[in-house]
């Protein structure tokens, strides 16, 4: 067969859904917690420390934070982050247009509204647009929205000069960083998940670092820690917490000693995962550079990501060409997700299908979202999986891309 009817033939059959298995000392370490039976965090045996407690004071020393407290997931790290520090009803909070759902939700679930900023073509945060939003709120909770980390030190400036107070929301980013700032180091507090298709999977989980001691202690109290704080180990000392005890309300969202076993191995892992992901990210990334009429995103070098997902663009494509391309992936066993479709579908939606929240119309932000197309990159794909993905998408978007013309 000649190797461009080749290329057409070629089919990819692995799964975008499956992550690798839990390591065995994790696996191990779970079985010890339920023979023990222990799984409540504070349910500790003489001067047991406990899986959670453990696992805080490791992730605290990953992102080089003095506090952190883990917890049920990552909205609800994100909801206890904006909690703590003082939102609630009517409150205006800036976010990201380009975000999914559990950002927005996090926001209107304390009352208050989400203000969406624009993105622009690097899959980041509009700076200009968000300068322009300055004096309409006190608070951003920035998304580092599929792991694109947007000019953190001009953020910041803006940010700082307008008394804007930054929540970082690190879902996309464990394990990555800024100019050499830990990812969720910029803002006052950051949020990360450990749900199953983030960079550590608990099935369901989060954290949330800080460097202040009283929103720790705040963010401790929320999450239902009763009074049995003095069992966290990265986390304010007692007099913190004797100050604000009878102010905060428990609104329970704690991990317990299950998840956090099966956690802590994978943190210590986590920086040659990143590695792993950051391989397999290049071979697709060079497989789709130059194809005709596909933008890929370049990658600014003061960022060190994870390339745990892909995102390319189709640059003002018609939707039904993109459509198209859509198909003819899938029909090849590749599943790309668009951020322009009319209706949102599995995780994937956008800010103007959120009806709950008060939305403008961004016309340079719609302009990028209906080209963005997403991809998963579990590392159970080898790197001739990766190839081989690429070489269908561009042989599918330059076939499509050819008719156009
Ligand atoms: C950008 C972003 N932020 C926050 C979250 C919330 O994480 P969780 O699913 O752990 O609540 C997600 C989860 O998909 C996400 O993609």
């Amino acid at each position: 067969m000649p190797p461009h009817k080749q290329r057409m033939s070629e089919r990819f059959t692995g799964s975008f859904t499956q992550q690798e298995p839990i390591p065995e000392v994790g696996i191990e370490a779970a079985l010890a917690v339920l023979r023990h039976g222990r799984l409540h965090r504070y349910n500790l045996a003489g001067d047991e420390a406990g899986e959670v407690a453990l696992l805080e004071q490791e992730f605290a020393d990953f992102v080089g934070a003095k506090y952190c407290l883990a917890v049920a997931s990552g909205g609800y790290a994100i909801a206890t982050a904006l909690r703590a520090i003082g939102v609630g009803p009517g409150d205006v909070v800036l976010s990201n247009a380009f975000t999914l759902a559990p950002v927005p939700g996090a926001i209107t679930s304390l009352g208050a509204k989400p203000v969406f900023v624009g993105v622009t073509e690097a899959l980041t945060i509009d700076l200009d647009d968000l300068e322009s939003r300055a004096g309409q709120a006190g608070v951003l909770l920035l998304s580092h929205m599929r792991g694109h980390i947007c000019d953190m030190d001009r953020l910041m400036e803006i940010c700082d000069r307008a008394g804007i107070v930054v929540i970082e929301d690190c879902a996309h980013t464990m394990g990555a960083s800024w100019n050499g700032v830990a990812s969720g180091r910029h803002g006052v507090m950051a949020a990360y998940s450990c749900q199953t298709y983030k960079h550590m999977n608990a099935g369901e989980g989060g954290f949330l670092v800080t460097d202040d001691a009283e929103l720790a202690a705040k963010a401790i109290m929320l999450s239902g820690s009763y009074m049995l704080y003095d069992r966290h180990r990265a986390a304010p000392a007692p007099e913190v917490f004797e100050r604000i005890k009878y102010d905060v309300p428990n609104i329970s969202g704690r991990m317990d000693n299950l998840r956090a076993a099966i956690l802590r191995p994978q943190l210590a892992a986590l920086a040659g995962q990143v590695t792993r992901w950051n391989a397999r990210y290049r071979v697709l990334e060079d497989g789709l550079r130059d194809t005709p009429g596909l933008q890929v995103i370049e990658r600014p070098v003061a960022e060190h990501f994870v390339g745990s997902s892909i995102q390319f663009l189709l640059p003002d494509w018609p939707s039904d060409k993109i459509k198209d391309v859509l198909q003819r992936c899938a029909n090849r066993g590749v599943e790309l997700k668009w951020f322009g479709a009319p209706e949102p579908a599995g995780f994937t939606s956008k800010y103007d299908q959120w009806r709950y929240a008060e939305v403008h119309m961004m016309p340079a932000s719609d302009r990028v979202l209906a080209g963005i197309l997403d991809m998963r990159v579990p590392l159970t794909f080898s790197l001739e999986d990766c190839a081989l993905i690429a070489r269908i998408i561009r042989a599918e978007v330059s076939m499509v891309f050819q008719s156009q013309a």
